[in-house]
This record gives structure tokens, sequence and C-alpha cells, in this order.
């Protein structure tokens, strides 16, 4: 029998989008039929690979070189979806990664099924920008892609707590705070479809936020540490960058992300490029 944590490094192995997305869909179902028969599949222990594979294209240039976004024009809109999928191929991977690499922290059963679950929604989304992407008659891969997405995994590949700061709270969080934006540009566009696809995405992201806030918290009160405090610290440590307002109080209350926890980020560096 697969364990959790051996599933999880086969899908990281996996280098093509809709392959490494269809695996991961299958694992989940299986995890999941694995719970409702009351015998949960063992986490195990496996070692992640450091970068998860990914397919030849798209070419990936560092973020000054990815040419820049004019969501205007028809090209413009392709460009902000082909980066859109590019977040949610990489937010499968870090799913799957958190599930396989803290497996010497032992953890409720719930921490799994959460990141399973938000690993599996990736994957739909991946999907639903690709398709969004070839009826545009573009495809992933078509264009150049940012090669920094793997760094806030990499920085915090020993630290559960610093990854669940990082990612969940802070880079999740970002996404509520400019997908009502992108929504905006498709609907302007009378692009009904792909409003559609990016409202899934948006409704669905508030529950990743939220498992971060959760288990963040959860780890805070095993430890005996102030959440707030401990939140500053890591992101601190581990985020290069202040953080950038406007944010979506609504949707970041939802998601258990108190105003305290990040205003005091805003000036914390000079912000990142
Ligand atoms: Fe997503
Ligand atoms: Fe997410």
């Amino acid at each position: 029998m697969q364990t959790l944590a051996e599933m999880a490094v086969e899908v990281l192995r996996c280098a093509d989008g809709r392959a490494k997305t269809a695996l991961s869909h299958r694992h989940a179902a299986a995890w999941f039929a694995a719970r409702a028969s009351g015998q949960p599949l063992p986490i195990g222990r496996a070692s992640p690979p450091d970068f998860p594979a990914r397919p030849a294209k798209p070419d990936l240039l560092p973020p000054r070189d990815v040419p820049r976004r004019r969501p205007g024009s028809a090209q413009g809109r392709i460009a902000l979806l082909h980066a859109v999928a590019h977040i949610e191929l990489n937010a499968v991977d870090l799913h799957w990664d958190i599930l396989a690499r803290f497996t010497d922290q032992p953890m409720p059963l719930g921490f799994y099924d959460d990141w399973v679950k938000a690993a599996d929604e990736e994957s739909r989304h991946f999907n639903l920008i690709s398709d969004r992407l070839e009826a545009l008659g573009s495809h992933y891969g078509a264009l150049a892609a940012h090669a920094g997405m793997w760094k806030a995994a990499e920085d915090t590949v020993a630290d559960l707590k610093g990854r669940l700061a990082v990612v969940p709270m802070v880079l999740e969080a970002r996404g509520l705070d400019v997908t009502p934006g992108m929504i905006e540009v498709f609907s302007r566009a009378g692009d009904s479809e792909t409003r559609a696809a990016l409202e899934v995405i948006y409704a669905e992201e508030v529950g990743h936020v939220a498992y971060g806030s959760k288990w963040f918290n959860w780890l805070c009160g095993r430890e005996g540490l102030d959440p707030k405090e401990a939140f500053h610290d890591l992101v601190r440590l581990y985020f290069h960058g202040g953080l950038k307002p406007p944010f979506n109080e609504e949707k970041r209350a939802e998601a258990g992300l108190p105003p305290d926890f990040y205003w005091p980020l805003v000036e914390a560096q000079a912000p990142r490029d």
C-alpha cells in the first residue's frame, strides 16, 4: 500500500502539468476513500526532491525578464492567465510538498486532510486555467514564466511554521487581495467563462489560507508561542519584502487572518520588486 508521503513524492516527480494534476486527483481520491472507510492510509516517510519536476516549457526566467502583462489587450489577458496557470501548478507542488516534507513531526489527521484537499483543488485550478488558455488559442508553456516560484519552499524547507506563515498566510493570502481585480479584467472583456473559472479559484483559495491559519495557530499552541509574534518573526525571517496593501480585509478575516497579523509587516522592509 502506498503511503501518503510516497504519493506526494510521486506527484512532485511528475513533470507534465496535465499528468501531474491527474495523478494529484487520483491520489487525493485514494486518500479520502481510505479516510471514509475508517482505515486511513499511513503517512509514512519519503524524500521529496529539492525541486519538483516541471515540463520543458515554459522557459523559466528571472522575474524582471518576464514580459509585462497589459490586461487591456487579448494578448495581455492570455499572459495574465498564463501567469495564473504557472502559480496554480506551483501550488499543486507546494501542497504535496508540505505533506511529504514534514513527516518527522506528528500532526493530527486533519492536517493531512486539509492539504490533500488543497492540492486536489489546485489541480483543478491548473486544469481550469489551462482549458481557458487553450480555448483562447494558447496553452500553458507558450510563454515564459517566473523562475522564483519555489523560493518560498526552499527558504522554509526545515521549518513547518515558517512554511505555513509564508506560503498560505502570505502568498496565498496575497492571491485573495489580487483575484477580484483579475475577475474584473475578464468581466470587462466579456469573457464570462474565464470569469467563472477565476471565481471558483477565489472561493477555494479562502480555504487554503484558512488551513494555513488553523495549523499555524495549532502549532503555536502546541509549542506555547504567541501566534502573532511568531508570525511576525517568521515572515521577517523568510519573506524578503514587506507586504503590499491594499488587503482584502473581508476574505482575510474569513480565512482567520486578523489585521494585526499583516498590517505591521507592511513597512517591514523595502517592498519587493
Ligand atoms: Fe489555486
Ligand atoms: Fe491555494
